[in-house]
């Protein structure tokens, strides 16, 4: 026999999701809702209602309303040109900005402020990392048309409330900080371009450019070096007037009446330039690195900056991947989704009475997954039994020929009965009641 050369067929390497971007796999998902779930619940039981804006949005918004001289915008924005008409485009960051849009496009503020919330993915393109991830999720929160100091202190005591129902209010905690209003906050920007000229050769390049443009953002900075710099800076609310130092008051007052600790951070200054007053994170000590599982404070300006009537606005949003990272850290868990049945049928009079059967349950509310691909008894009563069902609702040639059923209880005493179909949701509907679910 001669060697013949053999033609190998490699074949192409399996495609992977984006670096930073993640897959939520069922078990995930399931936790996933059961938090956003309590989310909910706190929301609706505080009057907030949902927006759903779109996940791209034309590039000028978020240039002009996170601020030019920002990590954001400066570099970690997906941006694209949309090669159909030339417009140029990106992936939202964050949800203010998009809300604002919408509530001036949509005169929203006609008749008065307005309560509302989203969730969705969020895309960032910063170094991916525990905690932190090109596509990630939040909740926003944002209250808009509102000035008083009362709306600051009702978002941190929805916070609060959320963690407690959460079983988080253990390990997170509060920094306060305030930025004043455009007065303070002008006085203050001298006084940090004097403070930084005067250090000029610790600056790395990105606080040699902020310099001028934006000192506030060199407060901050992720880079260790500076640390030290950044804590000698003045401090800003050496500089607040009285209008602010009075609202600031009231959100202090607001928060000791409600019994919530909070620290105050003079060096909390956030990462967006749209922030007014009242600014706040949720950290914990648990997740390393990326520790702020909430944030936000109120932005009084972006509305009129966008082009709306000026309206005052404050809000939040919390990094959903970020909280389930902290439960699970604690161990916290949402119960695993069983279904109430599992429906074993084996052969092909049984799969057509199997279907008809599987309707009814689901008529009755129940929930039941019909074993699909066929395989023996044996084979399909194990994966009822993997299924975590309740149940095993067994149909054969006998079951399919009287129309009937057998049942079989697959959890505690195991039993098996033949049953009509009636009997069969009766009994599984029963016991759903009896574990209360
Ligand atoms: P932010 O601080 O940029 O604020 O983001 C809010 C939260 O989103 C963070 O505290 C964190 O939990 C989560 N987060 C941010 N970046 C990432 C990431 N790369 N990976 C995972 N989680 C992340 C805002 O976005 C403001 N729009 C909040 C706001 C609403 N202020 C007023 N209204």
């Amino acid at each position: 026999m001669t060697d013949r050369p053999v033609a190998v067929k490699t074949a192409s390497p399996p495609l992977v999701a984006v670096k930073g971007m993640n897959d939520l796999l069922p078990d995930a998902a399931e936790r996933w809702e059961w938090v956003e779930g309590v989310m909910r619940g706190v929301l609706a039981r505080w009057g907030y209602r949902n927006l759903r804006t779109p996940i791209v949005e034309p590039t000028q918004l978020f240039v002009r309303g996170l601020g030019e001289v920002t990590d954001i915008v400066e570099k970690e924005m997906y941006t694209f040109v949309d090669e159909l008409n030339g417009e140029s485009l990106t992936l939202r960051p964050e949800g203010t900005a998009s809300c604002v849009r919408a509530v001036i496009e949509n005169n929203l503020l006609f008749d008065g402020g307005k309560r509302l919330w989203y969730a969705g993915p969020m895309f960032r393109h910063e170094r991916p990392q525990k905690g932190r991830y090109r596509q990630f999720h939040q909740v926003g929160v944002e209250a808009l048309g509102f000035a008083g100091p009362d709306l600051d202190v009702e978002h941190l005591l929805m916070t609060a409330r959320l963690w407690r129902l959460l079983g988080l209010d253990q390990v997170v905690r509060l920094e306060l900080n305030s930025l004043g209003g455009p007065e303070s906050r002008a006085r203050h920007r001298q006084k940090l371009i004097e403070y930084f000229e005067s250090h000029r050769d610790a600056l790395d390049e990105d606080a040699q450019r902020r310099l001028y443009s934006n000192p506030l953002r060199i407060l901050d900075t992720k880079n260790s070096a500076l640390q030290a710099l950044v804590e000698g800076a003045p401090r800003l609310t050496d500089d607040l007037d009285e209008d602010a130092r009075a609202h600031f008051a009231a959100v202090c007052q607001g928060l000791d009446d409600a019994g919530i600790a909070y620290r105050l951070n003079p060096r909390l200054v956030r990462g967006l330039d749209y922030y007014n007053h009242t600014v706040f994170e949720w950290v914990t000590d648990r997740l390393g690195a990326q520790g702020t599982v909430c944030a936000g404070g109120r932005y009084d300006g972006l509305i009129a900056q966008l082009g709306g009537k000026p309206a005052p606005a404050c809000g939040f949003a919390m990094g959903v991947e970020r909280l389930l990272a902290l439960m699970a850290e604690l161990g916290r868990t949402a119960e695993a989704e069983a279904p109430h049945a599992y429906i074993v049928n084996v052969g092909e009079a049984a799969a057509r009475h199997a279907w008809r059967v599987a309707e009814r349950f689901r008529d009755a509310g129940l929930e039941v997954v019909l074993h699909g691909g066929g395989g023996s008894f044996k084979s399909q009563m194990k994966k009822a039994d993997a299924s975590l069902a309740g149940f095993a609702v067994i149909i054969g040639d006998d079951e399919a020929a009287s129309g009937e059923v057998s049942l079989k209880a697959l959890r505690g005493e195991v039993q098996q009965a033949r049953l009509t179909v009636q009997a069969a949701i009766d009994m599984v509907s029963g016991e759903r009641e009896a574990a209360g679910g």
